[in-house]
């Protein structure tokens, strides 16, 4: 982007494709640290007098209009975070989109509705992305790629688009993969990595790719339950995926004879049911030893002992990346071990990465100072699979 802003943008309208994927309730956002995020890039070519027209993702529409996903909350909150007026375009290429866009002055911005409220976005038939990315190319002079969040995705705004106008990486982009790169390279041992999050078979091909790298892996979240049967103990009512059983049977073997270290909940907090997240009613959790959990309990978080230990096996480290909640932290009975987690890597004086999504979001609800964190990745799965040493399209298309 430097080269860019000093080759002049102004009077130039340039498209930024951001990750402004926030979660809501209703209209409210609950997090808004990917708006945050995409600010200083959005100020940056404002204040050389660009005219910025910002197009992001949010959720997962089906290919059209629906309430439910619009930007509409997300342009207000990124109004008041550039201090600027943003104007919201009611489409992505349509008629409201063409007159927002051309009544931008110097230095305006405006965010399109939600690019996936078309089906050419999403599309796996390039002559669709392809069709879709041409329109939103009528839109703009130049591209400034920085949803790093999206950048795993093959989508017509991150992979077709850069191919059609002159494009540039973002600010957030260049740094998250600066940060991400230390983490691919020669790592400062010990190096430990906590997953969490509910399935297991989204961390399949990252745990590959750790156990070349990685010293002790923590494994907590929903998937834990998976591990704790591989290893042959009985997991109750808890989240199972039992077809994944074989894959981390082998894991758990190919990490012994490498010496990597996996580390399982010794016990766990739980109940016999989910708890309801909206009315956090008291949820009267049992805590139980991980290999005594009774049929009827579902665990729902890591357990006093096992948050201590993750702890001491955070301490030494001297890199952490940690990707993933260790329980239902959205509710408070459930939020302890996610806690201990974002606490372990303050108390440790590790280079720490939280990796995007879920566990960011934990580190800012829990009441975390982010700027105490090494780095706080915008991207969740875009930052999984840059470890898994994947060819990621949106930064592919960025780079020649
Ligand atoms: C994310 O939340 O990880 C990104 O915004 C990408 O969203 P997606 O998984 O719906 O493509």
């Amino acid at each position: 982007i430097d080269e860019l802003v000093e080759d002049g943008v102004a009077g130039r309208r340039v498209f930024v494709r951001a990750d402004l994927n926030v979660p809501l309730d209703g209209e409210t956002i609950t997090d808004d640290g990917r708006i945050r995020a995409a600010v200083p890039t959005i100020t940056r070519l404002a204040e050389a007098g660009a005219r910025v027209v910002v197009g992001s993702h949010l959720g997962r529409p089906a290919g059209a209009p629906d309430p439910r996903f619009s930007l509409a909350p997300v342009a207000q909150r990124l109004g008041q975070l550039l201090g600027r007026e943003v104007a919201f375009a009611a489409d992505t290429v349509g008629d409201s989109a063409k007159a927002t866009v051309a009544s931008l002055g110097d230095g305006g911005v405006t965010l399109l509705e939600n690019l996936r409220f078309q089906g050419g976005e999403t599309s796996k038939d390039d002559a669709e992305r392809g069709a879709f990315a041409d329109r939103l190319a009528e839109l703009a002079d130049l591209y400034v790629g920085d949803g790093f969040g999206a950048v795993h995705r093959r989508h017509a705004s991150v992979y077709d688009l850069p191919a059609r106008l002159p494009h540039a990486a973002g600010g957030l982009i260049a740094t998250e993969v600066n940060v991400l790169k230390k983490l691919t390279a020669d790592v400062s041992r010990p190096y430990a990595v906590v997953l969490g999050g509910a399935k297991v078979s989204d961390k399949l091909l990252v745990i590959d790719h750790l156990l070349e790298r990685a010293d002790r892996i923590l494994i907590g979240g929903g998937m834990a339950y998976t591990f704790l049967k591989a290893q042959g103990h009985e997991v109750g009512s808890s989240l199972l995926q039992e077809d994944q059983v074989p894959a981390v049977q082998e894991y758990l073997e190919r990490a012994k004879d490498r010496g990597v270290e996996f580390v399982l909940p010794v016990d766990v907090v739980g109940a016999s049911e989910f708890p309801d997240l909206k009315a956090k009613a008291p949820a009267h959790p049992a805590t139980v030893d991980a290999d005594a959990i009774p049929a009827d309990l579902m665990g729902l978080d890591i357990g006093p002992r096992t948050q201590e230990l993750y702890a001491s096996k955070l301490a030494d480290a001297e890199t952490v990346f940690w990707n993933g909640p260790m329980g239902v932290f959205e509710h408070p009975d459930y939020a302890e071990g996610t806690r201990a987690v974002a606490q372990g890597l303050l108390d440790s004086s590790a280079f720490t990465v939280v990796g995007g999504g879920d566990s960011a979001a934990a580190v800012r609800l829990l009441g975390f100072d982010e700027n105490a964190f090494g780095h706080i990745s915008t991207g969740g799965g875009a930052s999984l699979e840059y470890l898994e040493g994947k060819t990621l399209p949106g930064l592919a298309a960025l780079e020649d």
